[in-house]
């Protein structure tokens, strides 16, 4: 061959190997039989080792190999690369778009329909953002986002990405082009890339956009290679003239184009992107994809909503770290895996010995989090827990976050199973599990996590409410031993007080007010304030209207015949498990003294006259059952938002009338109190067929005396 024969094979070569790779991973519709393509790559490579001249910036042969870097440049970028704005819901998405129309100058009169301005919905690829600079149509430089103004330059990994184009198919290609988007580690890849690491004893990557961000800041490209990224393109910016050639697709004037235009340049470009003309539209994309995404072979945290015309974006412009004219729209994430660090026990006021798992911090549903409970040593055991497991975390909602499940496949060799102790960790004593109780509890009642526990509860809002006592003070005065019962707060004072840590003078003599005037609250307010096991807000209420001071309490816990009005069950919603925990609460010594010391600190432990008066009446005794209580034995669940009366004067007028109010809606429950915005509770009384009232029902019930 004459050097012009060999100059023309070698482009022939390298067009018809690019033209092969791009049909293969970026079309998916391979075009060429692999022996073929191995085939002319060897030919190609042969000739370029011959003849070095003969290599191309846009060889097929430039994606692999390249020797490994000593470091990375910090190079800027030519447009800064910005984040994007989060919405979590649908009014955040809404809100969005009203800014957007405010900014564009379009909002409509009132009581006018919004106007329509057309979208692209694109997937939020979980992955990391790419920047890639084209000059002349070749790739000359690739970067990571880094702090959006700088980046790293990573170009030699980035080559081996095969879906990323060496060279744009343009006829007359722009001087220079910036191309954005995401590059990432398909599913399949992130598990083939673990099980390697596991067999060599490599710590594992948590996820996929880990791995790729760890990947892509390899040294060595040849391990980049083999790790099969890929590069979804999203984002284009062109120089402000460049109109394109004949045979070239025209300057883009909307973000729709735009992808377009990548797509013919040789990009890969997300098949899921849609042209939505309206919000609906974009609402309904997001609802198809919350489930879609899960069949996807890559990760995938939300949608993305950017106006499409091109001009619009540019009147609309930036916030300070984001465009205005876009937003991603987040899945939640519920599940999320993270790393154990710890196992931890927590105990509580009850001295119930609840597992904490403390891992590596995660974002889940919005928050970070790093702790999730295991919620007893069933769980535990049930769970199989090892130190160092890779563990998966849920939140739902409001919830705590939980361990959902273990990837055993994941385990360090030889790691240890984890179980709880056999001892307290707060007192280090004995811990006892009862017959048939999930619970682990420590029973020293003077273990100063339970001791803890009691006071922050007696001082907690529904109880004593006590301003100026947090957890931290908590804390000390216990420490110090300052503080051993409930009592010992009464006795504490302000010169003491202000000796400790973060404490003066002045929050001292507050703290000892607020403790005096504490003395004041109902006889509800200081019976739940005891934290007897299973007496919560609403039992103690029905129980300080049905016995208006302690010693009737205490008596009424040795009734021997439950069907005696003065029986503990005899008061309604008061069951036999209560009754039995009332019971031993007041035969325990340390709970005689305590009432006593109470009583001779200047606490009544019982009804003032204003409140018997009140129960007199009718209007304060739900109690046994009593003829002036209209609402006595009717249960209520209220439930949404009411026109004029708050929860709180909701739920003390039916209590006044003797009703109960619970928050769970079941076929025992007389009346579900919808408002505004009911959810699950409203649906829920319509199927079990629980009469519904609106506020209007209620005040006429409460009028016409149940
Ligand atoms: S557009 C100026 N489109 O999400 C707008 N970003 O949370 C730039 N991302 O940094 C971004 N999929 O890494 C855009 N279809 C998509 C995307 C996407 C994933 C990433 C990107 C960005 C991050 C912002």
């Amino acid at each position: 061959m004459t050097s012009a024969e060999q100059e023309a094979r070698a482009a022939e070569l390298r067009r018809l190997l690019n033209r092969a790779a791009h049909a293969y991973y970026v079309l998916d519709a391979p075009v060429m039989e692999d022996p073929v393509y191995d085939r002319l790559y060897r030919e190609l490579l042969e000739l370029e080792t011959a003849h070095p001249a003969l290599r191309t910036v846009d060889s097929p042969t430039r994606r692999v190999g390249g020797t490994p870097a000593e470091s990375f440049t910090s190079v800027e970028h030519r447009i800064p690369l910005l984040s994007l704005d989060n919405a979590f819901s649908l009014e955040e998405l809404e809100a969005w778009y009203g800014r957007l129309l405010k900014t564009l100058d379009r909002t409509p009169e009132p009581g006018a329909a919004l106007p329509e301005l057309a979208m692209v919905g694109e997937l939020k690829i979980d992955g990391n953002a790419l920047a890639l600079s084209y000059e002349q149509g070749v790739l000359v430089r690739a970067a990571t986002r880094g702090d959006g103004e700088r980046g790293e330059e990573i170009t030699a990994n980035v080559r081996t990405i095969q879906s990323v184009p060496l060279r744009l198919q343009f006829e007359q290609p722009p001087a220079w082009v910036e191309v954005r988007g995401e590059a990432l580690i398909p599913d399949a890849s992130f598990a083939a890339i673990n099980a390697e690491r596991e067999t060599r004893g490599e710590p594992l990557f948590a996820n996929p956009r880990n791995a790729c961000a760890g990947t892509l800041r390899q040294l060595d490209p040849k391990v980049v290679a083999a790790r099969r990224l890929d590069f979804f393109a999203y984002t284009l910016h062109l120089p402000d003239d460049w109109q394109g050639g004949e045979g070239d697709p025209p300057r883009p004037t909307t973000q729709w184009e735009s992808l377009q235009w990548l797509q013919c340049a040789g990009f890969k470009v997300n098949p899921n992107a849609e042209l939505l003309p309206s919000l609906a539209a974009v609402e309904g994309f997001f609802a198809q994809w919350e489930d879609g995404r899960k069949a996807l072979p890559y990760a995938t945290d939300g949608v993305v909503v950017k106006l499409n015309n091109l001009r619009l974006q540019a009147d609309s412009g930036f916030t300070q770290k984001a465009p205005r004219w876009a937003i991603a729209l987040k899945y939640a994430a519920e599940e999320a895996p993270s790393r154990l660090l710890r196992l931890t026990c927590q105990v509580g006021r009850t001295g119930v010995v609840t597992p904490v798992a403390e891992f590596e911090p995660v974002p889940l549903a919005g928050t970070t989090v790093s702790r999730a409970t295991l919620h007893n040593a069933d769980r535990l055991a049930e769970l199989d827990l090892h130190a160092g497991d890779t563990i998966v975390v849920r939140k739902a909602g409001e919830i705590i976050p939980e361990v959902v499940r273990v990837l055993s496949e994941l385990r360090p060799a030889g790691a240890m199973p984890l179980a709880l102790p056999h001892t307290c960790p707060e007192c280090a004593s004995e811990l006892v599990r009862e017959q048939g109780e999930a619970a682990t509890r420590c029973v020293n009642s003077s273990c100063p996590a339970i001791l803890r526990g009691a006071l922050r509860h007696w001082v907690s809002k529904g109880a004593l409410d006590v301003d100026g006592l947090g957890s931290r003070l908590i804390e000390q005065l216990v420490e110090k031993g300052l503080v051993a019962s409930i009592a010992d707060l009464y006795r504490l004072d302000a010169a003491l007080l202000a000796s400790l840590e973060r404490m003066g003078q002045k929050s001292a003599t507050n703290l000892v007010a607020a403790l005096a005037a504490s003395k004041a609250q109902p006889w509800h307010r200081q019976l739940y304030g005891l934290g007897i096991h299973h007496v919560g807000e609403v039992n103690a209420k029905a129980l300080a209207r049905a016995f208006p001071s302690v010693e009737a309490l205490a008596a009424a816990t040795t009734a021997t015949d439950p069907d005696t009005p003065e029986a503990i069950t005899a008061v309604f919603g008061i069951g036999g498990e209560i009754a039995q925990s009332l019971q031993q609460w007041f035969a325990t010594p340390a709970n005689q003294g305590l009432l006593l010391d109470l009583q001779g600190l200047g606490f009544s432990l019982a009804a003032s006259e204003a409140e018997r008066a009140a129960a007199a009446t009718g209007a304060g005794s739900g109690g046994a059952g009593g003829d002036g209580a209209p609402l006595a034995g009717q249960t209520f669940v209220l439930t949404g938002t009411l026109p004029s009366l708050s929860r709180r004067q909701a739920q003390d007028l039916i209590e006044a009338a003797g009703g109960k109010v619970s928050s769970s809606v079941s076929r025992k429950s007389s009346y579900v109190v919808a408002g505004e915005e009911a959810g699950s509770k409203l649906t829920k009384a319509e199927s079990l067929g629980v009469a519904v009232l609106d506020e209007a029902g209620l005040l006429a019930l409460l009028a016409e005396g149940g």
